[in-house]
Parts: C-alpha cells; structure tokens; sequence
C-alpha cells in the first residue's frame, strides 16, 4: 500500500532558509542594506521573499513605477548565491488606489463599506482591482521573469476575508444561477425555501448572510462560503494570467494560514480546493511555544496534525512560507523561543514534510505594528545575539539536509477532514454550543498514531481512498451520497473504517437524510444511530468497552444494532447496556462506530487493536516514553529518521537498528539519550 510519490515541482535542491526580506522600508540607509547582505551569509540563509507589501514603493503614483531598488535587491541576492520568492503586492494596495478607485475596498457583512486602511482588505470581485493586479505582475514577470535567481512566485499574502458590495452581491447571484440551473425552485428546495417564509421568486432578491439581514439560511450560508472560496480562487487565478503567460516554469504558490486557537486548519477558505490551483503548498506557522495551557507535547500533536493535512493536500512537500525565529507580536502573550526549540520546531516541520525553514521577517521593522514581532535580525543589528545564532544553526543543520529536499512520507493510515463539514456543523442550531470541536476532535484521534510514530495523511473527500489501510472519519456530519458510496467501495474493497457520532447526518445541500441513517451506511456499519445525546459540560457517562471502562462527555449515540458485533456498550442512562462501539464485516474490509466522545486513554486502546490487526508500523521503531516524537522521510535508498524530544526532561530512548548521525556522521545504536527539546537527525540505508 505504499506510495512515495515524488511530484514536487521547484527545481531548488537545497532546503530552502530565509524569509520575507522587505527592504522597501529601509530605501534610505542603503548602510542596513548591505548589512543584510553580509548578515545574510553569516545566518547561512539562502531564499528570500520579495515586495509582499511593496506596492506603494513599486508603483508611488498611478503608472510611475520604481524598480531599480528592487533590481538590485534582487542582484545583491543573487550575487551570495541566494534564490528570491517574488511577491506580488496585492496583499495591501497604495492609498492612491483606493482613493481612485473606490471600488477596491471591502464592503463587510454589515454592509459598511470600509476605509482604506490596514492591508489583505480588497473586494474580491472589483475589475479596477484585478485589472492593476494583472497589470503589475505583468510588469513584475516581464522584469524578473528570467532572472537566475527567480525560484518561486509567492502570490499576494494568507488571502482571506470576504466583500458584500453590490459587485460581489452580482457575482454571487451569477454563481448560484451557475449552480441551481437558472431555476428558482432548485436554490429554493435546497434551502429549505418555505421555512420562514424564506422563498425567494427573483435572483435579486437573494443576499449574502448579514448580521442586519439574513443569517438562518443555513444553506445560503454553506453557498455563500463556497462563493468566497470560489471567488478568491478567481482572483488568484486572475493575478497569475501574465505569470503564467510569462513564466510557465516557475512554480507558483500562496501562504496558507491556521487558526490560532489549538493551531486547527484556517476557518474561511476550503483549501482543498484551492490546492488544486498551486504548484507548492506553503503555509504560515506559529505555533504558541512555552503556553500555559497546554504541554509541549500537546501542541507537538497539534503542528503534526496540521502539517499532515497541509502536506496531504497536493501528497508532496510543502514549504513553511513563514514562521518566527523567536517570539510574534500577536499572540496573548508573546513569549520568546527557549534555547533548542527553534531548531527543534523547525526541524519538526521539515519531519513532516517542509522543504524549507522560512521566516516572518528577516529584519525586524522600526516602526508600525510589527515593531517588535520576532525576526532573524533585530533592532541592535548584530549577528551575536541568542536568536541569530539559533537561526544560523537552523541553516548549518538544513545544510546537510538537501537529500531529504523532495521526499515524502507515505502512511497507510488517514484521517479525513473536510472544511465544509465544519462550516455545517457550526451552523447548525442543535448538539452543543462550544462541544463540537470538530477539528479538535480530529487531533485527539490523530494523537494515538503521533505518540506511535505511525505514519498518517489528513486527507480530503476528494483523494483516493483506496490505497489506506485505515481511514478515520470522525464527526463527518455532512456527506454526498457519492462521498458514502465511495466510503463503501473503500469497506467493500477491504480497508478498514472509523466513524464516529455526528456522522452522515445531511447531505451536501445541509439537509437531513430522511428515513434513518442512509441505507448504505446502515449496510456499511450493521447498526441504526437512533438519538444523539448531548450531554452538559459536567455530565459524565461511561463504556465498558472490551472489558476496560472508559469515560465519555459532551456526546453519546444511541444505537439500534442490525448485524454488528459490540465492541462497547454503554454503563449508565437510559440507554444503559446498549452498544456504544460497534464494529461490522463488510465485504473483504471492516467499520467500527464509536457512538461517544471518549477520551485519550480510549483512543489508545482502542487504535491499539487495529494497529495490531492490520499491522500498522513506524518507517523506523525506536521505543520512547510520551512527548518524544520520531518522523521519516523517505527516499528510495535512505530514510531520514527525525528523533524529537518535546518533554522539558531528558529522555531515554532505544533504536532497533543502528542509524547514522547526519550531523557528527557517528554511528548510533541501542540505547541513546535526547537532551530536553534535543532532535537528532539520522539516516538509516534501506534493506531492499
Ligand atoms: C502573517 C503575515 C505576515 C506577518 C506575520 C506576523 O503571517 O503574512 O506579513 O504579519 O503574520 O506573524
Ligand atoms: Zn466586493
């Protein structure tokens, strides 16, 4: 079931170490310049992203532009041997434009249209705006198409955020006329149209969700996420018509976000979608280090998970765009990085799939909001202090890591997650306010897999199934009957399936399926869901299951067994004795439903029998205690074997085979030691 795929389209053979360079902001003292460029070599970094926010020093006024900077910038780079990830500035426009043109600025859901300000806040859909895009880029790719040092375009900057002026109220009309068939009554039935008295007789009369208008529709609201999606991609695929007109061969990509609550994948795009439209995944991470609220380890789960999502978007590496080499500006608190975990975060990254370490910025700013966000160089200019020096030794360790550059990770093991599933199931008015935790829920099951150091995809409803041993689908309350008789052929064909409560309630318009769970579900699982329970925030419940008793909260499912064998019933309530845990033959595979939210130590357990059953192994067996992580990259001949000590205390831990030290080049074996946050990175030949 194995699967190296190797697609991964830059030409760079390097890891990639550096970051967002803005030299515009320091035009006049061209001494700090030509530091940078002397720092730039001392930090042992190589790729920089140019003129993210540029646009007012590249165009100052309307059709006079200003390059020469930017030609030597780029020429300087060039001549240390460095790569430049060139920009194109539509993340924050120049004042000019939006008092030209005010039809580039955003109208929020409110409908007040806002004033220029800040950045990343353009109408999507405004013609001026995506004309003066076109037009730079073209002028950017004209310039710097062909220079050597060109590696990648870095396409505006983390799009995001929505406009509902009257263009955008007219493209989101034509949108759903594309997608209803021109017919009223198909957008009404899948709206549940009468409820309310929401029927709608004319396209005009539909507006997008507003806090002063319409916000019940919950079919109105999946579309109009759906339209935000679509209507970025559209104005990403409008700023790359010259890119691509011009510079066929260089790859293209744009800096994806998270979430900053528990690091879960960003809310307002479907980035399965938008995947399909780059050449490179690259996303921005920044991760809270040193919290309060949670352990190192805890949030070490919580970067693998995102990272096996965003790395299973397009199945090949991916680049971390951005991240701080010490502390952000943003967070609550903004606590610096201690000794050892910048190289063992950003190693972490490259563990999981990053071919780059990249940073939020090179040179810290002197002025505006950003003043004191971490970056490699700060205000006292020198290379000495603790985090330059910890960013140099980030680059001497990517140094020795250009083999690992295009390998990737195959896992027999996914779990599925799905934006819009998120969005419906927030919408939706019913189980429990703050309980659902849908992301979440998927780190918690996500977690036992991590602790064992088996290899897993977070995959999307579009990818191929089939070549899973295991697919986990936890909480999936809205799915396609095709996405279920996929779900089937995947059973049908022998893999092995985990559902959970909360699942296969609506289909993909968020309406209920009628009669009872869906009848291939039912044939699929052997069981009948009859009532979810939601439960308080102190109400707890238990299962027997396998003899064990393990708590649950927030959720449990009452179930009607057809033909499958329980695995766990339930100890208390009135659906006391009844199953809680299912599992069922189908065909040459199997289906197991968990009917409760339970916890960790049930998930351990739990995991445990189908990894045993269905032989589910590390790329590489070392024994270790918790909060000690260990991830390969594969390539044909070697693995690379990232061994990650996330605990505060040293850790013992024993390899079953004996590995190389890519940095001292020594020999290991048997029992070693990892100094509190220690990676250690090593290869180990493979036994064909
Ligand atoms: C984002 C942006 C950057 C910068 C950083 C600060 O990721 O893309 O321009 O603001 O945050 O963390
Ligand atoms: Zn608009």
């Amino acid at each position: 079931m194995s699967h190296l795929k190797k697609t991964y389209t830059t030409e760079a053979k390097f890891m990639l170490h550096g970051g967002d360079y803005n030299p515009d902001q320091w035009l006049d003292r061209p001494d700090i310049l030509a530091d940078d460029i002397t720092f730039m070599q001392l930090a042992n970094t190589n790729t920089f992203s140019l003129g993210i926010f540029a646009w007012s020093t590249l165009e100052p006024e309307e059709g006079v532009y200003q390059f020469d900077w930017l030609d030597k910038v780029i020429n300087d780079i060039h001549q240390i041997d460095g790569r430049v990830i060139l920009a194109t500035p539509s993340g924050a426009r120049p004042a000019w434009m939006s008092q030209k043109y005010p039809d580039v600025l955003r109208v929020n859901a409110s409908r007040v249209k806002q004033l220029h300000g800040a950045r990343h806040n353009h109408c999507f859909t405004s013609e001026v705006y995506r004309e003066q895009t076109q037009k730079m880029n073209r002028l950017l790719a004209e310039r710097y198409g062909s220079h050597p040092a060109l590696l990648m375009w870095h396409i505006s900057n983390e799009y995001g955020g929505e406009c509902h002026c009257e263009n955008c109220q007219n493209a989101f009309r034509s949108w759903l006329k594309e997608k209803y068939n021109h017919d009223i009554k198909q957008l009404n039935d899948a709206w549940w149209g009468p409820f309310w008295s929401h029927t709608f007789n004319d396209w005009s009369q539909v507006e997008s969700p507003s806090p002063i208008g319409e916000n019940a529709v919950h079919g109105l609201n999946l579309d109009w996420r759906r339209f935000v999606t679509d209507q970025t991609i559209s104005f990403f695929e409008n700023e790359i018509v010259p890119l691509k007109d011009l510079t066929p061969n260089i790859p293209i990509t744009t800096n994806f976000m998270a979430e900053t609550h528990d690091l879960i994948p960003f809310q307002s795009l479907d980035y399965s979608k938008f995947a399909q439209h780059l050449d490179v995944i690259s996303w921005d991470a920044y991760p809270a280090w040193h919290n309060d609220w949670e352990s190192t380890a805890d949030l070490a789960m919580k970067v693998g998970f995102i990272n096996d999502l965003y790395r299973s978007l397009k199945q090949q590496p991916f680049l971390l765009m951005e991240s701080t080499p010490s502390a952000v500006n943003w967070h609550n608190v903004n606590k610096a990085k201690r000794p050892g975990m910048h190289l063992l975060s950003s190693m972490q990254m490259v563990a999981h799939g990053s071919d780059s370490i990249l940073y939020f910025q090179w040179r810290k700013s002197r002025g505006s909001s950003e003043k004191f966000h971490g970056a490699v160089v700060d205000h006292d200019n020198s290379t000495h202090n603790r985090v330059f020096q910890e960013v140099a030794e980030v680059g001497t360790t990517l140094q020795q890591l250009s083999d690992v550059v295009g390998t990737n990770r195959p896992a027999d093991v996914a779990i599925l997650y799905d934006w819009e599933n998120n969005w419906a199931l927030n919408d939706a008015q019913g189980f429990g306010r703050a309980t659902k935790c849908y992301p979440q829920t998927l780190q918690q099951h996500y977690r036992t897999f991590w602790e064992r150091d088996i290899p897993v995809d977070v995959i999307t409803k579009e990818q191929d199934f089939s070549s899973y041993k295991l697919l986990i689908i936890p909480m999936l309350y809205l799915v396609s009957e095709e996405t279920i008789s996929r779900l089937k052929s995947f059973v049908a064909g022998g893999g092995t399936l985990v559902m959970t409560y909360i699942s296969g309630i609506v289909n993909e318009y968020d309406l209920t399926y009628m009669g009872g769970w869906h009848q291939d579900l039912q044939e699929i699982f052997g069981i009948k869901p009859l009532e979810t329970d939601t439960l308080y925030p102190s109400d707890r419940n238990r299962v027997n299951y396998r003899g064990q008793i393990y708590e649950l909260k927030d959720y449990a499912t009452v179930i009607e067994n057809q033909s499958a064998r329980t695995e766990g019933f339930y100890q208390e309530d009135f659906y006391a004795q009844t199953p809680a845990v299912t599992s069922s033959q189908y065909k040459q595979g199997k289906a197991y439903y968990i009917g409760a939210r339970l916890q960790d130590d049930f998930h351990r357990d739990f995991y445990q029998t189908l990894i045993d059953e269905l032989s589910l192994a590390p790329a590489f067996v070392v024994q270790h205690g918790r909060g000690v992580s260990v991830q390969v990259r594969q390539a044909e001949e070697k693995n690379y074997i990232f061994l990650m000590n996330f605990t505060e205390e040293e850790q013992q831990v024993t390899l079953k085979a004996a590995v190389k030290d890519m940095a001292t080049e020594e020999e290991l074996k048997g029992n070693i030691t990892l100094a509190k946050y220690e990676v250690k990175i090593v290869e180990k030949r493979k036994v064909h």
